[in-house]
């Protein structure tokens, strides 16, 4: 079984998607925990699979390196197998990626490496793009950078939103990762004891 714990910013849809997959039990991950760098509605989604939280803010520490030690030392409490990036808006210091790697992966909403960094969606719809999708990577020292895990297309439609269109892209991002952590965990159960 791979234990996980999922870091969010903001609404949480993606990692509702994983906490209600791994509420089967034939799924093969656990959610043992979930962070945060503000007090972020989709914290609720924990709360209501009795799934503990925390919130580490920045705000509170006189360095970026501070903050993320302290963020790090909350997730090595729960001694998790992977941590999932979905939709955690921070950028996280070199001290903090090394400390996980390569057992840290970030969803993205852009097929990478177009449209790197906060706005990926706006992004896209300002370049005139007429595809765009969704990348989850293994987390490197720099923005959106590191090694491809899944990809898929979504298609832009005229005159869309970006609200729209992003939340088309995320009814696709959501079965993509649930979907990565799964073979996470398939290759971990291959790996000998
Ligand atoms: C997701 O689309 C995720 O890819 C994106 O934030 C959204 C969070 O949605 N992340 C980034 O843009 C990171 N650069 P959610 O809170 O509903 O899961």
């Amino acid at each position: 079984m791979l234990s996980v714990v999922v870091l969010i910013s903001g609404s949480g849809s993606n990692l509702r998607a994983l906490l209600d997959a791994a509420a089967n039990p034939l799924y093969p991950a656990r959610i043992l925990a979930v962070g945060s760098d503000n007090p972020a509605a989709g914290i609720e989604h924990a709360e209501l699979h009795g799934v503990p939280t925390f919130v580490v803010e920045p705000g509170r520490f006189a360095t970026r390196e501070a903050w993320a030690d302290a963020l790090l030392a909350n997730i090595k409490h729960f001694e998790p197998d992977l941590v999932v990036l979905a939709g955690f808006m921070k950028i996280l210091p070199p001290n903090f990626v090394q400390a996980l790697s390569p057992n840290l992966i970030n969803t993205h909403p852009s097929l990478l490496p177009e449209f790197k960094g906060a706005h990926a969606v706006r992004d896209a719809l300002a370049a005139g793009a007429t595809r765009t999708g969704v990348t989850i990577h293994v987390v490197d020292e720099g923005v959106d950078t590191g090694p491809h895990l899944a990809q898929a297309e979504v298609q832009i439609h005229p005159g869309e939103t970006e609200a729209a269109l992003h939340e088309r892209i995320k009814v696709v991002e959501r079965e993509l990762l649930v979907d990565v952590v799964k073979q996470f965990a398939e290759a971990k159960a291959q790996q000998p004891a």
